[in-house]
């Protein structure tokens, strides 16, 4: 990995974009060294988490890699922003919680990463933004659909059109964010988060990310009948029978994955 720098402890890994002379600009290498680490995330059974993060100070990521973006034609820059959407929904429904630690500028295809992502803690110095339109472009990693839903249609108009940077206390306050901690706390703070979702039932926890990202596309009515589906698949697992248990019994689950 030439553009990533990964490491995994107590079943969390960290990736972390490693590009800090070009603020860890996503070019077309690590996007796809970060589509193969996720492939491996997915099935390394070592893996129950994963925490994605920038390297240095100053920035989580500055965006898509203007410099690759600016040569390419129409076809060319809906296959990029194609393949970016791609990408970007696997995190999004990654079967494996995956929390955004924002270490600092996340712009543009960083903003858009960061809000693929399950849950996003920001340090007090990180700055959220789509400036695309500055450029001449729109956001096209899924920035215009999901910061709409994330903060509602009239924050996401103003924000993309007038491409403003927001800091991150500005990024909490509309929802952008779950959480602003300080810069020196970001990653104790992300594992912490992450260590506390990981005491839950692992089925459980995978069955839940389904059943709110998929039912956010259905009808109430549909996502109900989802949900009902899932609470039937949990119902058939060890790991149920063992929470409950553990619960009548005082004591802490002891979680199998089964
Ligand atoms: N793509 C390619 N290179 C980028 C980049 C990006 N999205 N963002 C930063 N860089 C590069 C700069 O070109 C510069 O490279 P150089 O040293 O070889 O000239 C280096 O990273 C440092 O960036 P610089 O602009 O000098 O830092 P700064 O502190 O003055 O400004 C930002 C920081 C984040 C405000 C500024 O870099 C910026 O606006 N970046 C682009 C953000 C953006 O529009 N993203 C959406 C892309 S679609």
């Amino acid at each position: 990995m030439q553009n990533l720098k990964l490491e995994t402890a107590d079943g969390i890994a960290i990736l972390t974009v490693h590009r800090p002379d070009k603020l860890n600009a996503l070019n077309a290498a690590t996007f796809e060294e970060m589509e193969a680490a996720f492939r491996n995330f997915e099935t390394d059974a070592g893996v129950r988490a994963v925490i994605v993060t920038g390297a240095g100070e100053k920035a989580f990521v500055a965006g898509a890699d203007i410099s690759e973006l600016a040569g390419k034609t129409a076809l060319d820059a809906m296959t990029t922003a194609q393949r970016g959407q791609r990408f970007f929904r696997a995190i999004e429904l990654f079967p494996k919680p995956v929390v955004a630690a924002v270490n600092g500028f996340a712009l543009g295809g960083g903003c858009e990463l960061a809000m693929a992502c399950h849950i996003r803690i920001a340090a007090e110095s990180a700055a959220f933004g789509l400036p695309e339109v500055g450029l001449g472009t729109i956001p096209g990693y899924g920035g215009t659909q999901r910061l709409a839903r994330l903060v509602g249609r009239g924050r996401a108009i103003e924000l993309v059109l007038t491409g403003q940077r927001i800091p991150a206390a500005e990024a909490y306050r509309i929802g952008l964010v779950n959480r602003v901690v300080a810069a020196a706390s970001l990653l104790p703070e992300t594992r912490n988060l992450v260590q506390a979702i990981l005491k839950n039932g692992p089925i459980a926890v995978r069955c839940a990310l389904a059943a709110i990202h998929h039912g956010l596309e259905m009808t109430t009515d549909e996502g109900m009948q989802l949900e009902a589906s899932l609470f039937g698949v949990v119902g058939a697992t060890e790991d149920m029978r063992e929470g409950m248990r553990a619960f009548l019994e005082k004591r802490p689950a002891q979680f199998k994955n089964a």
